[in-house]
């Protein structure tokens, strides 16, 4: 029994915020922000949150899957910047489709969000305890990031994606590799809360993301090939039989970096952080769904997908379409 992605879907809200737009209201210019990441806009949200892109995204995954909201048993929804602590966003989109008869919960492992959420939902429906799950990577980063720091503010964007998986007899997942290092979670870090009882003096400084970007650089072009090597050979495949690598859209120089690493045409790692910039968990299965609404993914194809980020965490899956 495999685990097979039968539709995607995808998100992103109607604003969308250039590089020049940004040089216009910080001291950084869309040659630095082009140059360094490549990335040349991004879509910030007005109306839009958490759980309304989340719900858009799941009906577009559910549509393009040709399943209904009774056919879901699980709804994983990996974020970081959900709407409310409580009840999960995952619940929330659970109630606006109609899935009464799914158990929804949130998962955070920052970027690699999805991909979590990709092995906990296989590990469920290998145990034969599900049939078909939802699974979605959903951010407002935007809320969340300091706008007075355009180290970290230029990089990031807000959007939805969503896939819908079934346990499939013949065609899915291959192989699977993830991993955490708590030890250096400090270097891509965004606070919550501080303590607030009678006990203690409040901070009422509100807290944003901040990132030792050259750290997390460094951590993701060794983690990433190597996740991707090493689930390629447990799928009993080498790399020239991959069809696409579908990576987590932090910067186009890692893209790049892992390319080289691997001995793979660029060719084959589609890009939507041109006009996304870094999404988080969302930039994995919003990529998947513009891979597939472009046609590219075809039945057979060797896909490889890999999500790194905040935690430390990073994920990787090699799937046939
Ligand atoms: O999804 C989570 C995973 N996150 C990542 O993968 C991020 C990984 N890291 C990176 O992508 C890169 O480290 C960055 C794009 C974040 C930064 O690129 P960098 O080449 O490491 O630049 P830097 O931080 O060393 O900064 C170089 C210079 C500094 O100026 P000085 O000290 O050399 O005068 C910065 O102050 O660039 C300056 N700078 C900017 N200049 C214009 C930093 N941000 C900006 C900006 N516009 N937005």
């Amino acid at each position: 029994m495999k685990t097979r992605i039968i539709g995607t879907g995808s998100y992103l809200p109607e604003n969308i915020v250039t590089n020049d737009d940004l040089s216009k209201i910080m001291d950084t210019s869309d040659e630095w922000i082009s140059s360094r990441t490549g990335i040349k806009e991004r879509h910030l949200v007005k109306d839009e949150t958490t759980a309304s892109m989340s719900i858009e995204a799941a009906r577009r995954a559910m549509e393009d899957a040709g399943v209904t909201a009774e056919e879901i048993d699980l709804i994983i929804l990996g974020t970081v910047s959900a709407d409310y602590i409580t009840p999960a966003c995952a619940c929330e989109v659970q109630a606006a489709i109609g899935a009464h008869r799914a158990v929804a919960f949130d998962i955070n492992a920052a970027c690699s969000g999805f991909m979590f959420a990709l092995n906990i939902a296989n590990a469920y429906l290998q145990a034969g305890i599900y049939k078909t799950a939802l699974i979605l990577g959903a951010e407002t980063l935007s809320k969340i990031m300091d706008w007075s720091d355009r180290s970290t503010c230029v990089l990031f964007g807000d959007g939805a994606g969503a896939a819908v998986v079934r346990a499939d007899d013949n065609v899915g997942l291959l192989a699977y590799d993830q991993g955490s290092d708590g030890a250096r979670g400090m270097v891509l870090a965004g606070q919550n809360r501080t303590n607030n009882n009678p006990l203690v003096e409040t901070s009422k400084e509100l807290q944003y993301v901040h990132m030792d970007g050259q750290e997390v650089y460094k951590f993701a072009v060794t983690a990433v090939p190597a996740s991707l090597q090493k689930v390629i050979a447990e799928a009993g495949l080498t790399v020239e039989d991959i069809d696409y690598f579908a990576l987590h859209q932090a910067n186009i120089r890692i893209i790049q970096s892992v390319a080289k690493r691997l001995k793979v045409s660029e060719d084959k790692f589609p890009i939507s952080l041109d006009h996304c910039g870094n999404i988080s968990a969302a930039s994995v299965p919003i990529l998947l769904d513009e891979m597939n609404k472009k046609g590219l993914l075809k039945p057979g194809m060797k896909i490889a997908m890999s999500g790194f980020g905040g935690g430390l965490t990073w994920a990787s899956a090699v799937l046939e379409w």
